[in-house]
């Protein structure tokens, strides 16, 4: 018996020695502890044997039963100490290593202006409304009084995709397509901000700019609606002093049709070079819709008047914030934008 728990012993050491991870170990003890194991075996005769050798065999049994789990026991804690060691070690993050520069961005100063603009309008009750780029020919002139071949379109280099389709010049597209749009011909109170193409490219034109649209259409809406609206229109992106004056125009859209010029901005109307020394500023077309316009969009023109306006986006934010090249605006360039941080917000010339 002791012959034989020697050897048990031996050849455990033995294998303990040679194991190289977790499920070779679980073998090994198996191999000793297990239902069949060598040691659980040493005591499968026990029946068979007088008191004094069950003593005996009980206690030699017992003795290498606890070396063999302990021996385990340990070999087991050492190697999951060691796999821990390893994953902490392929885990280390090295918090001295300077971090990455978070940048934050800023509100593009266009959509500072697009901002404001919703704000003032849906404040007075308006809808801001949507309209798609790619535009139909038909919404885009012939709903607007502009049927084809009609000199107006020179004034405004169209981008086509086809003959029926193109690249909007002007949100007043969806001056058409709100007065289709409304089947139950109630009032209209909407703004459109949106992008708009035309063929010029220099300093201050860009194949693409931004225009918002203004559509009123309601009972007995007059010229002097229009003209409190826009006051109050451009006092609040301009600065409380802004005068609004109205000029004479055509649009084929709308009659009468005007021109709108505010206070310049930045000589207070005695004249400087950014006003061209006339000490007024073009900002807006504008006009009451034309009969036409009504008819073709549903609303009987005996009924219903209304005005509408639009005004470039761009040239606010060029004013508002002295940007001298309308294309910084279109560029994306990392510097220009950086400019406009959120600090900026209280900062801006109102
Ligand atoms: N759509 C005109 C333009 O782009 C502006 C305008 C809008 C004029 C609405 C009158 C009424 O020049």
């Amino acid at each position: 018996m002791e012959e034989r728990i020697k050897k048990i012993r031996e050849e455990l050491d033995n294998d303990i020695k040679n194991v190289t991870n977790l499920n070779e170990l679980t073998e090994v003890k198996v191999k000793y502890l297990g239902k069949k194991g060598s040691i659980t075996e040493l005591t499968s005769n026990m029946n068979e044997l007088s008191i004094e050798e069950k003593k005996v065999v009980g206690k030699l049994t017992g003795e290498i039963r606890n070396y063999a789990s302990s021996l385990i026991n340990s070999k087991e804690e050492e190697m999951k100490l060691e796999e821990l060691n390893k994953e902490l070690e392929s885990e280390a993050i090295d918090i001295s290593l300077p971090s990455e520069k978070i940048r934050r961005g800023s509100r593009h100063p266009f959509n500072r202006i697009i901002e404001d603009v919703e704000d003032f309008f849906v404040s007075m009750g308006y809808d801001v409304v949507d309209g798609p780029e790619v535009e139909t020919d038909e919404n885009c002139f012939q709903r607007l009084n502009v049927p084809l071949g009609h000199p107006a379109r020179d004034a405004q280099d169209t981008f086509y995709i086809d003959p029926e389709y193109l690249l909007r010049t002007q949100t007043s597209s969806v001056q058409a397509r709100t007065m289709q749009a409304n089947t139950e011909k109630t009032p209209i109170r909407m703004i459109c901000p949106g992008k708009v193409y035309r063929r010029d490219d220099d300093a201050t034109h860009s194949h693409q700019f931004g225009q918002v649209e203004g559509l009123v259409i309601d009972k007995d809406i007059s010229l002097a609606d229009l003209k409190g609206t826009l006051e109050l229109f451009a006092k609040k992106m301009l600065g409380e002093n802004t005068k609004v004056r109205f000029r004479p125009s055509f649009f084929p859209f709308t009659e009468p049709s005007v021109e709108v010029d505010v206070s310049c901005f930045k000589c207070g109307g005695n004249g400087c070079s950014l006003c061209k020394q006339t000490g007024w500023i073009e900002v807006l077309g504008a006009g009451m819709v034309h009969p036409n316009v009504l008819e073709m969009g549903g609303y009987d023109p005996n009924v219903w008047t209304g005005f509408a306006f639009g005004t470039g986006l761009d040239r606010f934010a060029m004013f508002r914030y002295a940007i001298p090249d309308i294309r910084y605006l279109y560029t994306n360039d990392i510097r220009f934008l950086e400019q406009f941080d959120r600090k900026d917000d209280e900062n801006e010339v109102k």
